[in-house]
């Protein structure tokens, strides 16, 4: 196996591309496939702002660096989600590849910030793990986002992570999510002439297979956690990979051709059902939510805050539970 390009020895070998490349080259190719889809989907522009949402997992510290290498205004961000040891261990990746690289990085805790990890929350609330992990990552980031100034959220999601959730879509036709599918989410406001609401959202890595991001860190000598998120049993999504993986396998390139063609042939068919829904202040943290399902007081309250308000209503009865069990004994 040679490399495409110098025809040295080579280390990773793409099968939809039907090409190998040597470390060196495999690099330059990972760099110029994102910078191809930045320029594509019209991403960002030279002066944005990037906040690069790091797990300390391959993908988000791969396209951290290969932002760092295109030449863009890059800060790290890392929410702790209070998942024992697993969050411990991930902060450090992260930590230690921002002091590697010598960029910053802005550390948040989901406890310090509201009061529950992922899997208290997960407890109160009899939700899966990770419906609450999602809710929270995507209110945290852009609040985040906001509040520090930056113009772009950066997300590490590869192709792998697009196509099954693509298929995902697909198998329950959930349109308004077919809809919304795209490498850039553009920024909204909540009426015309307001601050923003939502950051523009992108996914840089979208032409980058999993297996290939792995390749990249380990090439690149970044440090990221191996191991995976202790509740992600049951995750349909990690079964979606799976028999996609399947697919592939037996040829070459299809998950490009479904997430590519989607995107070219029939994303715009389900444009009407992204919602062009009204965006209104919530009323219990003023962050944008749609202008519907009023809550109960009347007041319009975000799925955040609604929430942690259930986390916190069932703390309190238990909390009162526990008392009164301590006093009658
Ligand atoms: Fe879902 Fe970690 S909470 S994978
Ligand atoms: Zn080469
Ligand atoms: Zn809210």
């Amino acid at each position: 196996m040679k490399c495409k390009v110098c025809r040295a020895h080579a280390v990773v070998d793409i099968r939809r591309h039907n090409a190998a490349f040597c470390q060196d080259h495999f690099v330059d190719h990972v760099n110029s496939q994102v910078a191809k889809a930045i320029k594509e989907f019209k991403m960002v522009t030279a002066e944005d702002r990037l906040l690069v949402a790091v797990s300390g997992g391959k993908d988000s510290l791969a396209v951290w660096d290969i932002l760092m290498n295109l030449g863009y205004d890059t800060t790290g961000f890392y929410l702790d989600l209070g998942i024992g040891g697993y969050s411990g261990r991930s902060k450090e990746a992260a930590v230690a590849f921002a002091d590697s690289r010598g960029v910053k990085l802005i550390v948040r805790s989901l406890r310090e910030e509201h009061g529950f990890s992922v899997p208290e929350l997960s407890t109160l609330t009899g939700r899966v793990p990770c419906s609450g992990c999602g809710l929270n990552k995507r209110y945290e980031f852009n609040r985040a986002a906001l509040e520090e100034g930056f113009d772009v959220l950066v997300t590490g999601h590869n192709l792998d992570d697009e196509v099954a959730t693509l298929f995902g879509n697909v198998l329950g036709w959930n349109t308004q999510m077919l809809g919304r599918q795209r490498p850039v989410l553009e920024e909204r406001v909540v009426s015309a002439g307001a601050a923003r609401a939502f950051v523009r959202k992108i996914k840089p890595l979208i032409r980058i297979a999993e297996r290939e991001t792995a390749a990249y860190a380990l090439i690149r000598g970044i440090d990221y956690i191996v191991e995976e998120c202790p509740m992600v049993e049951g995750n349909t999504q990690h079964r979606y990979k799976e028999a996609l993986t399947l697919l592939e396998e037996a040829s070459p390139g299809t998950k490009h051709r479904m997430y590519f063609g989607f995107l070219k042939n029939v994303s715009d068919r389900f444009a009407e059902d992204r919602g062009a829904t009204e965006l209104i202040p919530c009323a219990g943290c003023g962050a944008p939510t749609v202008a519907s399902g009023a809550h109960a007081t009347g007041e319009l309250m975000c799925s955040f805050c609604k929430t942690k308000a259930l986390a916190q209503a069932r703390r309190a009865e238990r909390e009162d539970a526990t008392g009164r069990g301590v006093k009658r004994r």
